[in-house]
């Protein structure tokens, strides 16, 4: 069977398993078992594909037509610099999460090694886009999910990215002392959870998206770590700004915002921790 053909299958059967991006997801399916870009495979419509290929193909395409997500299907994902390993272990990393780096990296740019703390890591994608990008920076990352941890030092392992990784429990207050608190907690509720599509609602850990407290957790948590002037950055879900804005005010951080996302919905919160008279 030529490309064209395998394609033109998949496209048809991951159309109909309801998938969003069909001709993208299996042009992307196609390349990784023949290691090629998907650009490289809209030039190959007429290579033909071994017998094992083919299976290959289609064993790939059976597992996103069950709305299994693509970057669980690929076993990777592209986050800003960095290449990572995921899987069921991990919520796969957003768009979205990446405008929180580029804001941490704003934030703690004029500081030589900022100490910096990644709470729910995770894939690691937080703590790892920022020790990328800041080769300065100490980061320590970490997640009550000892199977996201396995994941994220996995990473560290694959980018040859330094991160201190601990299991910890946020419920149980942080430790150290930090420049910048980071955070993508979970702040889907258990009710929206269930209107969600498949790729979310049935495959990605439910200890990574259900949570409605833990904004406010990470939130109170930070201000026992923070240096005075410290910085917290935080994502949050789509229409949370105005009462994430307050909810920092009243626990007494500085120069609060929610910054916009690519869509314009703000998804970003910063607020800095008081430089004088400390109050817990
Ligand atoms: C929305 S995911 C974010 C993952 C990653 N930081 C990212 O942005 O792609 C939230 C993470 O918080 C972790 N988490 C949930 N509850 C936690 C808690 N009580 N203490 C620490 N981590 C927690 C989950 O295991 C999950 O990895």
């Amino acid at each position: 069977m030529r490309v064209r053909e395998l394609l033109a299958g998949a496209v048809e059967r991951l159309s109909a398993a309801g998938v969003e991006t069909p001709r993208a997801d299996a042009e992307l399916l196609v390349g990784h078992v023949l290691g090629l870009t998907r650009s490289q495979v809209r030039l190959e419509h007429g290579r033909r594909l071994s017998e094992d290929e083919e299976a290959a193909v289609r064993g790939l395409v059976e597992r996103r037509a069950a709305r299994e997500p693509l970057a669980y299907v690929l076993g990777e994902w592209g986050f800003r610099h960095v290449t990572l390993t995921v899987d069921r272990r991990v919520l796969v990393p957003r768009p979205e999460t990446e405008i929180v780096v580029e804001r941490c990296l704003e934030l703690v740019r004029d500081l030589d090694a900022p100490r910096v703390l990644d709470v729910g890591t995770g894939s690691g994608a937080i703590a790892l886009a920022i020790a990328c990008e800041h080769p300065g920076a100490r980061v320590t990352a970490v997640d009550v999910s000892a199977d996201a941890l396995a994941v994220a030092r996995e990473n560290a392992a694959r980018t040859g990215l330094a991160v201190v990784f601990e299991q910890r429990d946020l419920r149980g207050g942080l430790e150290g002392r930090y420049d910048l608190v980071v955070s993508n907690p979970p702040y889907v509720s258990a009710a929206e959870i269930e209107t969600l599509e498949p790729e979310v609602r049935d495959w990605e850990p439910r200890v990574a998206t259900v949570g409605e407290e833990h904004t406010e957790l990470v939130a109170r948590a930070a201000r026992g770590v923070l240096e005075p002037g410290g910085w917290l950055v935080l994502e949050i879900a789509a229409g949370a700004g105005a009462g994430a804005v307050r909810l920092l005010r009243r626990l007494g951080y500085e120069q609060v915002r929610a910054g916009a996302d690519l869509a314009g919905r703000d998804r970003v919160l910063e607020g800095r921790w008081r430089t004088a008279s400390r109050r817990r």
